[in-house]
């Protein structure tokens, strides 16, 4: 099958967040699978072309209107010896190679839908017609819509995958950007507006052959206004399918991971107390106890849940655990929790940092990952962290509830502790519980440990789900 991905980031070349994760193991597991040819197409950001480990080759240019403006487009290639994924970067230094950002510019809604248009050009360009086109969340969304209006001659068979990773962007714009920057066909209006403006997601949904997101309970929860962020009309007039994503089982590997202290696995897991030792040297926390370290790796921004942490962080630092956060985000949080390590040193510690290898050493050290956030659509850092032997305390959400089922005390089954609304005594609750098996008894804790680390959460489950998706869409 050929199959087009189109996203706005990529590991290893750009991520800041899940979704460039995503984009860098489901291509190439998809890969893996006999009869594919898949090609990724990325905007070529400034980053990525400052980058001397990125070796490109130029495959050709052209110029293209966007509404009434004439738009360079180059084409690169990343030189790989992967014949069956090829990965294209769109050169045009206005929009993306002379700036810095990635995202947040007074004028994402144009870049990216420059993008979205120049992908189904270049496809065009390379003659690559695909079997399937699969675009991932708002900045990617109108290369659905573009193939549908401008391209239908050229691939009348390809079938169309939109997948939603996180629905709180969908790529609003004013009214006139229709007409001014977009410059579609009159009849994709109605697709586009919602409210009175122009808003890129829903045309992707109202226009795509399928619409997909990254957890089952996710895909149900977008039905309803608390999670759907105003779509959940839209939503609820299509099929929404749910696929739990996965993680790079190569990456994020304790028998292999080059950050850590030690290496360990499942099968001999003391290695994984000398991280534990390693990360309180590291940090500077006490390292004349036996306390529980508690961890977060995360964004700190609101739907993660860090007010519930902030609203019980007092009443936490009396229970005997060490807590340590990393991440960085909206400067409120950053104060607080801040505050929080002043005020208990040697207890706590917050790194404000993005710090990939820091993170390794954090998920390893660590003997339970928090995750109290107020909506997952899938969330890869609870299953990293059950990877490395790191039991997860989380809310009851979206791909939260799909990978952490609650543990039973009575019958030793399932993987963590969880709780059921976003409420900060309830998510105290569930650490006590946590804390508790932790002090009372060892063994039970540490198989649980050890089963989570067994868990298979490598790609090849969701991305044989994909498979079949495209099967039956190419079957209609
Ligand atoms: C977004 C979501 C996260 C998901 C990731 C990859 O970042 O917020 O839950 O895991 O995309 O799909």
């Amino acid at each position: 099958m050929k199959i087009a991905m189109v996203a706005s980031e990529a590991a290893p070349f750009v991520k800041t967040g899940g979704l460039g994760d995503v984009m860098q193991a489901l291509p190439a597991e998809l890969a893996k699978i006999k009869g594919n040819e898949l090609c990724l197409f990325l905007p070529y950001y400034k980053k990525i072309k400052q980058n001397p480990n990125i070796e490109v080759e130029s495959v050709g240019s052209f110029s293209m209107e966007l509404s009434w403006r004439e738009s360079y487009v180059g084409i690169f290639r990343l030189k790989s010896r992967k014949k069956k994924l090829q990965v294209y970067f769109i050169d045009n230094d206005y929009y993306f190679g002379a700036r810095g950002t990635i995202y947040g510019d007074f004028d994402d809604g144009e870049r990216f839908a420059y993008f979205s248009k120049a992908v189904m050009a270049a496809l065009y360009y390379l003659d690559f017609k695909p079997d399937i086109l699969h675009c991932h969340d708002w900045q990617s969304a109108m290369a659905l819509v573009y193939c549908r209006a401008l391209y239908g001659q050229w691939c009348p068979y390809v079938k169309t995958v939109f997948t939603i990773h996180n629905v709180e962007y969908q790529g609003w714009a004013d009214a006139g950007f229709f007409s001014n920057t977009l410059g579609l066909p009159e009849e994709y209006l109605g697709h586009l507006t919602f409210d009175g403006a122009i808003n890129m997601m829903k045309g992707a949904i109202e226009v795509a052959d399928i619409v997909t997101t990254v957890s089952k309970t996710y895909a149900e929860e977008l039905r309803y206004p608390y999670f759907a962020h105003r779509l959940d009309g839209v939503l609820r007039e299509k099929w929404l399918w749910g696929i739990t994503n996965g993680i790079d089982t190569t990456v994020f590997n304790p028998e292999t991971d080059p950050a850590l202290k030690q290496n360990y696995s499942a099968k001999k897991m003391e290695g994984k107390w000398d991280n534990k030792r390693a990360l309180r040297e590291e940090l500077g926390l006490r390292t004349d106890t036996d306390a529980p370290i508690l961890a977060m790796v995360t964004r700190l921004a609101g739907h993660k849940g860090i007010d519930l942490l902030c609203y019980i962080a007092n009443r936490l630092m009396e229970r005997e655990i060490q807590l340590v956060i990393v991440g960085t985000g909206e400067k409120q949080y950053e104060y607080a929790l801040s505050s929080i390590a002043k005020q208990h040193p040697g207890k706590a510690s917050v790194q404000l940092a993005f710090d990939p290898a820091l993170a390794s050493r954090v998920y390893a050290g660590a003997d339970m990952y928090l995750m109290p956030s107020k909506s997952e659509p899938c969330g890869l850092s609870q299953l990293i962290a059950m990877h490395y032997g790191t039991v997860p305390v989380v809310a009851s959400t979206g791909g939260l509830r799909d990978t952490v089922l609650p543990y039973n005390a009575e019958t030793g089954e399932g993987r963590g502790f969880t709780f059921q609304s976003y409420n900060a005594d309830d998510f105290l609750g569930a650490i006590d519980r946590a804390v508790g098996l932790y002090y009372n008894d060892r063994d039970r804790w540490n198989a649980l440990a050890k089963h989570d680390m067994e868990i298979d959460f490598s790609w090849r489950v969701p991305a044989a789900e994909y498979m079949q998706l495209y099967t039956e869409l190419r079957s209609k």
